[in-house]
């Protein structure tokens, strides 16, 4: 039976007529999980990824459609004065603040991708505690949320680096919401929640550390890439839809493997490749230096002349080196 369509209620895929549980639950195994995705997709795409007919599909297709909040336009003036609220987030670095035209923004995706011990997770430690300084001081006087993948999220690490700007530990490690995340799917979720948790907090910045492993790790060979990488872009722009909806700072890693020549002959070799780089607004490629030092470099940045500047990673955080 049809039903009518109420404004402001948020339909989901059961409310679809003729999709029943076991339907529902192909569609969201195979990564649809709400209305939106359903009216975008291709009859054929959905069919495929599914495993349903594809004329079933076409039908779907049709009626999430009609239910599917596709959003409204905003007037130039609305998007002027969200832009407004850009803010930036100091690495700890004045090196890497610079690189980057003052430090992390806000409203938008940096992804710091590099080779293991590169200093990627210690990175997104220091923007945690960062986040929480007065402005004065780089800070967005805000809580952060962390999503970890890797099991990599150290309190101990935090207390030292909160220490070192002189900041009640206890009270930084309070500010910081940690999530681990069991498998890409859960890691998808964990940004709904997310988006709760900033209702009740103020929260600035999201980190997701790893952005990649799981999907690395779940999505193998070229069968499943186009899922894996459908799958990847949504999540991205759930994380922008965060990043602009609380004026906060999305900050991802991604692991690559240190092969300069083939890595930079070859621009398929990151993880996640074109997806990732398309919905990252920026994009940092870290490198092992001497000892403690690492190389920062910004990659392909719109606004932003391209660089590289030498970073340290010191027993009080992320510094100049
Ligand atoms: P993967 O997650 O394996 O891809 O690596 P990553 O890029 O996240 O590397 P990570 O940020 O974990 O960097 C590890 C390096 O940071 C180590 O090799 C140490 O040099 C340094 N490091 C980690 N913890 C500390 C610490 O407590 N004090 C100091 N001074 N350095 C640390
Ligand atoms: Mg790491």
């Amino acid at each position: 039976m049809a039903k009518k369509k109420e404004e402001n209620k948020e339909y989901t895929i059961e409310d679809l007529p003729g999709v029943g549980p076991a339907t529902a639950e192909k569609l969201r195994d195979a990564g649809y999980t709400d209305l939106i995705e359903l009216a975008v997709a291709s009859p054929k795409d959905l069919a495929e990824l599914a495993g349903i007919g594809e004329g079933v599909a076409q039908k779907i297709i049709a009626a999430a459609r009609k239910y599917a909040n596709v959003g409204d336009f905003e007037t130039g003036d609305t998007i002027m004065e969200r832009r407004s609220k850009l803010t930036k987030l100091t690495t700890g670095s004045k090196e890497m603040d610079d690189l980057l035209g003052g430090g992390l923004e806000t409203q938008s995706i940096t992804e710091f991708f590099g080779e293991f011990g590169s200093g990627k997770t210690q990175i997104v430690h220091q923007l945690a505690v960062n986040v929480q300084l007065p402005k004065d001081k780089g800070g967005l006087e805000g809580h952060a949320i962390f999503i970890d993948t890797e099991n990599t999220f150290r309190p101990e690490r935090i207390v030292q680096m909160a220490q070192a700007y002189g900041l009640d530990p206890k009270e930084a490690l309070k500010k910081i919401h940690v999530a681990r995340a069991f498998n890409s799917h859960h890691q998808m979720l964990l940004v709904d929640k997310a988006m709760e948790v900033a209702k009740e907090f103020p929260v600035r910045l999201l980190v997701v550390d790893s952005l990649t492993a799981h999907f690395r790790a779940e999505y193998v060979g070229r069968s499943s890439l186009a899922e894996r990488q459908q799958l990847l872009n949504r999540h991205m722009h759930d994380l922008l839809k965060f990043a602009d909806i609380n004026n906060a700072v999305v900050a991802v890693t991604n692991q690559v493997s240190a092969k300069p020549d083939t890595f930079w002959g070859d621009p398929t070799a990151p993880i996640g490749g074109h997806i990732v780089a398309h919905n990252a607004t920026y994009r940092i490629y870290l490198r092992k230096s001497r000892g403690n030092k690492r190389i920062a470099r910004l990659i392909d940045s719109p606004s932003l002349p391209d660089g590289e500047v030498v970073i340290a990673i010191t027993n009080e955080g992320i510094r100049d080196a």
